[in-house]
């Protein structure tokens, strides 16, 4: 089965897996790639079950408006019961890298509004250890330079994502040659310079749910 079959069928699974979340007040948080694509095409199947979605990036809101599922802000919404969101590497406690796509802050802040993260990935984004997958940093456009000075300096080679700018007006820093043996400190210790908006390393808040495929079955996964 291709990747894009795979991937529609994971979109399937999750949409099917949050059923039970549902109810007609229900507002569910959506993620951006194309695996959360693949949801969201699924989820507008049954977009008359729920109230509406928060979405973690400008692409992800306009995706649901073209299914006439009704974008809610955050600030509106308040706690929401499921997130289902894709990553670029998920480990075997279920930290995660994301922000490939360059939503990694939206995404971590729906993440934490929520009481379920669920994961939807491809079985080439399960590792041991996470990090050959580059780290992306976003960074305030100014402290670029400082912040790339001291990725490199705990051994990380950063590359600027020259011609991305986040929906949050940001620049991304992709970190190659981490060595990341604890991705909860890691996170901690890049998240506190100065300069940094958020890095890609969904440690201190990882999914609790995982689909994923083992050849063409989709297999749910719960947290260790
Ligand atoms: C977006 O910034 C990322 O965090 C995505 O969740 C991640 O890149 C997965 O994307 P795909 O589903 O396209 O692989």
């Amino acid at each position: 089965m291709s990747t894009t079959l795979i991937k529609e069928k994971i979109g399937q699974a999750a949409a099917d897996y949050i059923d039970p979340f549902l109810t007609l007040e229900s507002i569910i948080g959506v993620g951006t790639g194309s695996t959360a694509n693949c949801f969201i095409d699924s989820l507008a199947q049954v977009r008359h079950r729920f109230a509406g979605a928060v979405a973690s990036s400008a692409a992800t809101e306009e995706r649901l408006r073209a299914h006439q599922i009704p974008v809610v802000s955050l600030n509106d919404a308040g706690r929401l019961a499921v997130y289902v969101d894709g990553a670029d590497e998920i480990d075997p406690n279920f930290s995660m890298i994301k922000g490939g796509g360059a939503a990694l802050t939206r995404e971590k802040i729906v993440a934490a509004a929520s009481d379920t993260f669920v994961c939807i990935a491809d079985a080439t984004k399960a590792v041991a250890c996470l990090g050959q997958f580059p780290l992306p940093v976003e960074v305030i456009p100014m402290a670029r330079s400082l912040i790339a000075r001291q990725l490199a300096a705990i051994g990380g080679s950063p590359v600027w994502r020259e011609g991305t700018i986040t929906d949050n007006g940001n620049v991304i820093l992709d970190v190659h040659d981490l060595t990341i043996r604890d991705p909860k400190q890691l996170e901690f210790e890049i998240n506190q310079w100065p300069g940094v908006v958020t890095c890609g390393l969904f440690a201190a808040r990882g999914a609790d749910i995982l689909l994923i495929n083992e050849g063409d079955s989709i297999l749910v996964k719960k947290r260790p």
